[in-house]
């Protein structure tokens, strides 16, 4: 029998594919919010013996995380054989350490979390730095996918000559497997994070890129500080038009508007967070496992 999707709310583009591509059968559930800000959930489907996948990005995620837990545990109170949760972005991965004494770990306490009441989890690029793998953090099955088939597959189609470059140490793992497939030249640029909103990025040479386009890759785009800061050097510098491709579209505040600010830059992000931005597809990922 197959498996009955539920999301929070609105049914993004990759839920909808996903539901195709799996052939699954869509939940229906009722949310709402009281004006003291409690949360009201309600299944409307039968989920008795079922397989139930809760597909839901997890940027807000103190907005969502409330919800998600009433719904699971109201699923398998209903009687669910299970209960998955794909979440195409995965938050609370970033603060993987204690950097200073009394700092909490709260990558490994979202963890416990999820672990505690979800079956298994499923998701795409998560932000591995420290961790080698979510195995080390989550207690229940998990499974990783990575859009970098689906980044390179996007840029050899769509950017002449191009020359892809990470704003960071920590991007290496994603600008390496993206460019080495079509043998695209590329370069890790190395950045220092002075706080939220600043970084501060060294650039080497690039006079023999010069006829190249720079596609710049990273996993998230948050505050958009790291682009913004990657694609100031590369003005400064002389270089053309810039394409920045985020895999998370989380872009917070005005984010995305700023970079927007600069002349001819391309903004691509890949369907894990539903955006304006979005134009790489990702789901053939999530349905070939
Ligand atoms: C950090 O190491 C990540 O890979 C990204 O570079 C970072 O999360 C981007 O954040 P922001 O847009 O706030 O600079």
């Amino acid at each position: 029998m197959s498996a009955i999707l539920f999301s929070l709310g609105n049914k993004t583009d990759l839920f909808n594919k996903i539901l195709l591509g799996i052939n699954g059968k869509q939940g229906l559930a009722s949310f709402h919010v009281f004006p003291d800000k409690e949360h009201y959930v309600k299944i409307d489907s039968d989920v008795k013996n079922r397989e139930v996948i809760i597909i839901e990005s997890l940027d807000k995620p103190d907005h969502k995380i409330l919800p998600l837990l009433f719904l699971v545990k109201t699923a398998k109170d209903l009687g669910a054989k299970r209960v998955g949760l794909i979440a195409p972005y995965l938050a609370y991965m970033r603060q993987d350490a204690a950097f200073k004494v009394g700092e909490s770990i709260t990558s490994r306490y979202f963890a416990n979390i999820l672990s505690e009441h979800f079956d298994w989890l499923m998701t795409m690029d998560p932000h591995l730095h420290r961790y080698k793998s979510l195995d080390e953090i989550y207690t229940i099955p998990t499974t990783t996918l990575h859009a970098d088939h689906a980044i390179s597959e996007w840029i050899k189609k769509n950017v002449q000559n191009p020359f892809i470059i990470g704003p960071d140490a920590e991007s290496k793992q994603w600008v390496e497997a993206i460019a080495k497939k079509y043998a695209m030249p590329y370069r890790i640029l190395e950045k220092r994070r002075i706080g939220d909103n600043k970084v501060e990025i060294n650039i080497p040479d690039l006079e023999t890129f010069k006829d190249h386009t720079p596609v710049l890759v990273d996993d998230i785009i948050s505050t958009g500080a790291t682009m913004l800061g990657a694609l100031k050097k590369l003005q400064s510098l002389q270089m053309k038009p810039a394409v920045c491709i985020g895999v998370h579209a989380v872009f917070s505040g005005k984010a995305y508007e700023s970079l927007l600010e600069i002349p001819q830059v391309q903004i691509i992000t890949c369907n894990t967070i539903s955006h304006v931005s979005n134009g790489i597809d990702v789901s053939d990922a999530f349905i070939q496992k």
